[in-house]
Parts: C-alpha cells; sequence; structure tokens
C-alpha cells in the first residue's frame, strides 16, 4: 500500500527507526542535598538517591526530567530519617550510613555499592545507567563468576537464574510451560545475588514489561523496562535472609492466612454441581482423608456471570455452604475479571452506570472476550471502583464464604496478544496510564480490592484469597497458585524451584496444582505429587476439564492409602508449619526454603533444584521421576536424621537414598525441636494430641518458640496469641529441658503435650525446668530409641 507515496521511504521499512544501542548517562554535571534526598544531574539525564534505612538505598533515573519520586503500589514504605555521611571528592561523592556506602564516581557517573565491611556489593563496569531505544531505560552492572541468582517471582527453569533472560509481563500461559517458557502469571522484579555467602538484593520497581538479562554479556548483567524511570531499591543484605526481609520490609509480608487455608484443598474445573459437591465431600469422609476446602470453578455460575450462582445445578447455595461448614469445609468460589457484557445483568449495568470498566481514552469501553464472551474490565486503578468491586462480595460473603478464588487477572483475553489492548487507560484516581503502564499491576490491584472487602465483610475474621496474576507485594493480600502446569513429571519436578524463588520474593505461601492441572495424571504420578504437596504452603490438587479425575481415590486402593497417609502428615505437621508461617507473616523468611538461603557458602546448593528445607532445619528430598525408587540427597555439613527410621547420617555429602512409593524422603538436622499434632478431618477440629519432638545434639543447645492463636481472628495483631520456648541441652547422658510460656494470652485446646525426645536411651535422664523426670513418669520406647513424658500445657 502507499507505495506510490514517501510510504515507500518510509525509516521503519529502512530498519532505522529502533535505535537500540546503549546511551550512558554520561558524566555528572551537578550534585546538591535537599533533605534527605540527593539529587545529581548528569549530562544525560536525572538521578535521585535516598536511604530508606540504613541497609536500604533507592535510587531513581529519569532520562529527560527530575526524577518522581512517588513509588508504585508495591511499596508501603517511606524513608526513615537516618544520618548519612556525605564526603565530596574530586572524583566521586560518597555517601555512607551504618550498613552501606555509595560511592558515585563522576566522570562518567558509575555507582559501587559497597557493604560495612568494605567489602563490595555491587559495581558498574564499561557500562552503567542508560537508555536504548526511545523509551527504554536500562541498568548495567558487573557481573562476577562468583555471583549466583534468586528470586524473579514465578519462573520455569532451575532455581539460580544465572544466564537467564527473562521479562516481566503477566500473561496467561496454558501452554506449554517448557524450561524456555517466559514470561508466566506473576511479575516479581526483584532478586537476590548471592557471592560466597553474601547477599545483596534489587527490586526494579517499575511496573512497565521489564527484562533481567543474565545472559547476554558475561561480565555484566543488566535491568531494562519499556518505559518509565529506572527506579530500583538496593538491600545490602549481607545474608539471604536479611535481603529476604529487607524487601518484604518493602513490600510488606503475609498476613497470617486462617488456619483453614493450610489443610488440604480440592478442586476441578468444574465441581458441576451441588450434588456432585456433596458427594465429594462423603467420599472425603467416608474414606477418612483430611480436606479443608472444595473449590467451584467457573461452572458454578449462571453463563460465567461473576456474582451469580447458575440456579439449577446449584439451586441453594447458602445451605450448601453450611452444610459443609458443619462438616469443617470451607467452599471457594472462582471470581474473574471479566464482566459479561448484558445490558439486564446488574453487575454489568451497574459498572457501566458508575463509570467503573476499563475504557480507551476517546470514551470506549474495552470490550473483550473471556469466557462469559464479550466482557467489560473493571478500572481496579481508582479507589472507587476498588471499593465497589470489594462491596459486590457481600454476595459471597452473606452466603457464608470466606475465601476467594482469583483468575485470569493478567487480565487473561482470548485475542492474539492475549490481553487488553495496550491503548487502554487505566483512571489512576485521576492519573491517567495506560494498560502498557499498569498492566502488570492488574492483578495486585484485583487482589487488594477483594481482600480488603472480604476483611471488611468477615467482621473480624481472616479471609482467604488466591491469585493466578500479581505483582510485587501480592503477598499483602493473596496465596499464589502457579497457574496451569500439566500432569507430566517435569513440572513436578519444576514446581520446586519455582516455588523455592516465589518464596524468596516474598510470596511464601505458593504452590502448583497437585497433579498436574492439564493432561492426564496417574496414580503413581499423583501419589509423588501429594508427597510434595504435604510440605508446600498451599496445597491444591486441581485439575482441568476432560482429563483423568485425580482426587486422591482416583486411581485405585494401593495409590488411595499412600496418599491418605501424606494428606494426614500434613495435618500432622500443621503446629510447625503453622508456627512457621507466623514466622514468615513477622519476618518474610519462607516457609519452604531453597538451601542456598540457610547454607549460602555452600557451593552443593547453589543451584540444588530438586530438593528443598522446610524452616531452617528440615529437608524434603522428593522422588521426581516415574518408577523411581532412589536418588541421590546432599546432606550439608552436620548431623542428620532420617525422619522415618532415625537413622543418623553425616551431611556434607551426596547420599543414595532408597524410596519406595510409600517414603517420601525427610532428613531432620540434629538439634531440630519440631512441633506436630493428630492427624483430623479438617483443621476444624480441635488439637488434641500436641506432640513437640527433640532430636538432641550433643553439647550443642538448641532452641524452638512454638506458635498458635485461633487460627481464625486478627486478635493476634493485638496481642493474643500463645508462644512456648523450649531449649534443649544434651550432655552426658542428661537431657536438661528448659520450657517456657513466653506468651499465653491465647489458650491453646490441647491441655496437655507429649515431648518425645529420639535418639535416646534408657539411661537419660531427663530434667525439665531443673526438676528431674522420675522414671516411672517416663515412657521408653525400645524399638524407635524414644522417650516420652506428659508435660501440662
Ligand atoms: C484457567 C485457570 C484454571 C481454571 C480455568 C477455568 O485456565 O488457570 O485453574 O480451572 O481457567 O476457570
Amino acid at each position: 500500500m502507499f507505495e506510490d507515496s514517501s510510504f515507500a521511504i518510509h525509516p521503519n521499512k529502512l530498519g532505522k527507526s529502533m535505535d537500540s544501542r546503549y546511551h550512558d548517562i554520561g558524566e555528572i554535571l551537578s550534585f546538591e542535598q535537599q533533605g534527605h534526598v540527593y539529587i545529581i544531574t548528569c549530562k544525560n539525564g536525572f538521578m535521585k538517591i535516598v536511604f530508606y534505612q540504613n541497609d536500604i538505598v533507592r535510587i531513581v533515573m529519569n532520562p529527560l526530567v527530575e526524577p518522581s519520586l512517588k513509588s508504585s503500589v508495591a511499596v508501603i514504605e517511606q524513608p526513615k530519617k537516618i544520618s548519612v555521611k556525605l564526603q565530596q571528592l574530586k572524583d566521586r561523592i560518597i555517601l555512607t550510613s551504618t550498613k552501606l556506602s555509595l560511592e558515585l564516581f563522576k566522570t562518567p557517573c558509575r555507582l559501587t555499592i559497597r557493604d560495612e565491611t568494605g567489602e563490595v556489593l555491587l559495581t558498574e563496569g564499561s557500562k552503567g545507567i542508560g537508555t536504548k531505544a526511545t523509551s527504554e531505560v536500562v541498568c548495567y552492572k558487573v557481573m562476577t563468576e562468583d555471583d549466583h541468582f534468586y528470586g524473579f517471582g514465578e519462573k520455569t527453569g532451575y532455581l539460580n537464574k544465572r544466564g537467564e533472560k527473562m521479562v516481566m509481563w503477566n500473561t496467561d500461559v496454558y501452554a506449554p510451560h517448557n524450561p524456555e517458557t517466559d514470561p508466566l502469571y506473576q511479575s516479581i522484579p526483584f532478586f537476590m545475588a548471592v557471592r560466597n555467602g553474601s547477599a545483596y538484593g534489587i527490586f526494579f520497581d517499575n511496573t512497565f514489561k521489564t527484562t533481567f538479562d543474565f545472559k547476554t554479556e558475561t561480565d555484566l548483567y543488566s535491568f531494562s523496562a519499556n518505559g518509565g524511570q529506572l527506579d530500583y531499591y538496593v538491600f545490602s543484605g549481607p545474608s539471604p535472609k536479611d535481603v529476604v526481609r529487607q524487601y518484604t520490609h518493602l513490600t510488606g509480608r503475609m498476613p497470617l492466612p486462617p488456619k483453614w487455608a493450610l489443610g488440604y484443598h480440592q478442586s476441578k474445573y468444574s465441581y458441576m454441581s451441588e450434588s456432585e459437591v456433596r458427594e465429594l465431600i462423603h467420599n472425603f469422609i467416608e474414606k477418612d482423608i483430611p480436606v479443608d476446602a472444595i473449590y467451584l470453578d467457573i461452572h458454578y455460575m449462571d453463563e460465567y456471570r461473576v456474582f451469580t450462582f447458575d440456579q439449577h445445578s446449584f439451586p441453594n447455595p447458602q445451605q450448601l455452604i453450611a452444610d459443609l461448614k458443619s462438616k469443617g469445609i470451607h467452599l471457594i468460589p472462582i471470581v474473574d475479571p471479566g464482566v459479561k457484557k448484558d445490558p439486564s445483568y446488574n453487575i454489568y449495568k451497574d459498572g457501566i452506570l458508575k463509570n467503573h470498566f476499563c475504557k480507551y481514552l476517546e470514551g470506549d469501553i474495552y470490550i473483550d472476550e473471556v469466557w462469559p464472551g464479550e466482557s467489560a474490565f473493571p478500572d481496579f486503578s481508582k479507589t472507587e471502583t476498588q471499593k465497589w468491586w470489594a462491596d459486590n462480595h457481600t454476595f459471597y460473603t452473606d452466603l457464608g464464604i470466606e475465601g476467594i478464588w482469583n483468575d485470569m487477572n493478567e487480565p487473561a483475553v482470548f485475542n492474539n496478544t492475549k490481553t487488553m489492548d495496550l491503548e487502554v487507560i487505566h483512571d489512576n484516581d485521576g492519573d491517567i496510564r495506560t494498560h502498557a503502564e499498569l498492566h502488570n499491576l492488574y492483578g495486585l490491584l484485583m487482589g487488594m480490592s477483594t481482600y480488603n472487602g472480604l476483611v471488611e465483610q468477615l467482621q473480624g475474621k481472616r479471609p482467604f484469597l488466591l491469585t493466578r496474576a500479581g505483582y510485587s507485594g501480592i503477598q499483602r493480600y493473596a496465596a499464589v497458585w502457579t497457574g496451569d502446569n500439566r500432569s507430566f513429571w517435569e513440572h513436578l519436578e519444576m514446581s520446586l524451584p519455582m516455588c523455592m524463588n516465589l518464596g524468596i520474593s516474598g510470596v511464601a505461601f505458593c504452590g502448583p496444582d497437585v497433579g498436574g492441572f492439564a493432561h492426564d495424571c496417574n496414580g503413581q504420578l499423583l501419589t509423588r505429587w501429594i508427597q510434595v504437596g504435604a510440605f508446600t504452603p498451599f496445597f491444591r490438587n486441581h485439575n482441568a476439564l476432560d482429563t483423568n479425575s485425580q482426587e486422591p481415590w482416583a486411581f485405585g486402593a494401593k495409590y488411595e492409602s499412600i496418599i491418605r497417609k501424606y494428606i494426614q502428615l500434613r495435618y500432622r505437621w500443621l503446629p510447625h508449619l503453622y508456627t512457621l508461617f507466623s514466622e514468615c507473616s513477622r519476618t518474610g523468611i519462607p516457609v519452604m526454603r531453597p538451601l542456598v538461603l540457610e547454607y549460602p557458602g555452600d557451593k552443593h546448593v547453589w543451584n540444588l533444584s530438586d530438593q528443598f528445607m522446610i524452616g531452617e532445619n528440615v529437608i524434603i528430598a522428593p522422588i521426581l521421576r516415574p518408577d523411581t525408587f532412589h536418588r541421590v540427597v546432599y546432606l550439608p555439613d552436620g548431623e542428620w536424621i532420617n525422619y522415618w527410621t532415625d537413622q543418623v547420617l553425616i551431611g556434607d555429602k551426596h547420599l543414595l537414598i532408597e524410596a519406595d512409593l510409600e517414603t517420601l524422603p525427610i532428613f531432620i538436622k540434629k538439634g531440630a525441636i519440631i512441633a506436630q499434632g493428630a492427624s483430623k478431618q479438617s483443621t476444624m477440629v480441635a488439637e488434641t494430641d500436641m506432640q513437640i519432638h527433640i532430636y538432641p545434639d550433643e553439647n550443642v543447645a538448641s532452641s524452638y518458640t512454638l506458635y498458635d492463636d485461633d487460627g481464625t481472628t486478627f486478635n493476634y495483631m493485638y496481642g493474643q496469641y500463645f508462644e512456648k520456648k523450649i531449649t534443649c541441652m544434651y550432655s552426658g547422658d542428661t537431657l536438661n529441658i528448659s520450657v517456657e510460656n513466653i506468651i499465653s494470652t491465647y489458650k491453646p485446646s490441647w491441655k496437655q503435650w507429649k515431648l518425645i525426645v529420639h535418639l535416646a536411651n534408657e539411661n537419660t535422664k531427663l530434667f525439665i525446668n531443673k526438676k528431674q523426670i522420675p522414671n516411672e513418669n517416663i515412657i521408653f520406647h525400645h524399638e524407635s530409641h524414644t522417650i516420652e513424658v506428659t508435660v501440662d500445657q
């Protein structure tokens, strides 16, 4: 077309429109301080530097104008007033806090950050900060041989992302979830670098499409964005756990979920009717398999209209929900953002009349296809729309619902781009932005609206929200499941590093679809996957339409009995898991951890992707291959105990471990103390069998603080909880245990607890709070070499 016009010589046709070369910010021309903000003018751009606290510093660059210090909704902290020493030297400027020093070299502008000991954390080399093309901001840092990279949220592939190039752009990927499939549903532009046991972190707070490149150059890595400012925070560690604490201080931590959300969840696309749900529950109870939540996928609705029930298949949802609750089970309906275009449908009508849907600048509402056909999409960037959407949830909460599942909130749209037109605008409370800029925030803002609505409506009860899409900060509102995986052994394997990296990225409450979503599962795969699921923070079995059923009993008695054993094991471990959830809600340190978080100096764990830790002293090393009954397990330095046999193994070694289909290899570090309870039909059944297991380590003191609270309200935030501290010292044949209830403003349901000491012998003398326990009060189990004592709360 137009070939006979000047279009024939259009620069695009000549391939000269996009200058993708790097343009450096150039030398520093001026430097000034305004309060706690340092303002730097360079030849080709402007920078601001702000210390948030002694170990967090923010750097913002805008190539065109003085940078704005408005941060995205991910950031919930303001800078603290700290004292920073300023030194102006001829060739550089140095800013020093108690934890880090930042050196800004002048010609050209290059940054080096050192830790408190003067060791270089990060530095820039031949390239630093600059631009590419017309609106792309980019930052290069030096990558040394010893650097290993973790975090980045939900990514395929192995644990260590060195050598990878990753994009952040929330995307609905039904298939294939291969190692190179990128991006997926979440955008968490955060990572940590671990070098010789120490770590620093970077959070690149830019909501446009961003790219993290550890691949293109051998001695530099970069992060860049398609628009906006170069706005990033550096966390100075020095340990990997410090980096997680610092990042989650800035972007928030998971509030404690209701206890029932930690139980086993059963889902399917879709349980089609009330009677199908009732039969499902009947089976769980009959078969003595614990369950805490059942999901309703899109078929529960009237032609996929959100905030409705299909009256034929679900004639009396209120009764159904009440009946389930009386059995300790919660019902969780799916809620997608697409609102069916239908003038007779109240939500659509109301949304149009009150101006709640996304639009083009010219005024037309953006309409595109999702499950209900043509649909409109709420503009969650607007506070009023958030409130409107939240208020609509009274439809569910009035029926007794306490948990919601948000899906398709990338947002996913059935068109070639898979999402909303990038030219659609978001009102953003009057500060209009394009979808290109706010796309990655859509799921987070929907989650924020939904969670806040539920908190208000449930009047003091903790809600549960599950989401597919999100951005940094999503942990404040929702658990994340990793989307449409498949019933492949490879996907079971890939889910481990994916969830470990999500945990490092602040999203501790996560898990994959257990059993795999698409494709047909089989008994062996489901069994092995349930074994892993019993220890992933979020534990839900979900599968797709037209695939084999994969409820725990779907593949016959042999598999059913092992699956039962492991779902029950999950419930037995809940007191310990809940204690770790509580730690996570206070510190951000994830429940499910890569070994590198605990042993960052050990080279064997830098890319160890097929085993993980629960807390600081339990290793789970699952079988991830079909017909495989052994595997190599790496145990770090120290002594480890096989959970099933109490056999002691010496670490700092790779070991070949046998594991028949019944066995999930679990190793407990000597010195560990772990609380366990009884298996139960659901978490709603009160705990009566509290056990505290001690695995004493000779001549090494160890301690544990068991946490508990009512599991349902926010009272824990106001000081109502229970903490029991147990300290243990074993020397000679004497085991000294001190027990102290640090806080008991909440009284647990159990009145007594059992102390179980492993690796004991008949001569072990036991002292509790300095009083020797008489032999007649001790039960010695010869076969297991454990001693058992019952103690009052
Ligand atoms: C999406 C979700 C999946 C759900 C399906 C139908 O594919 O990822 O979990 O079952 O939609 O709602």
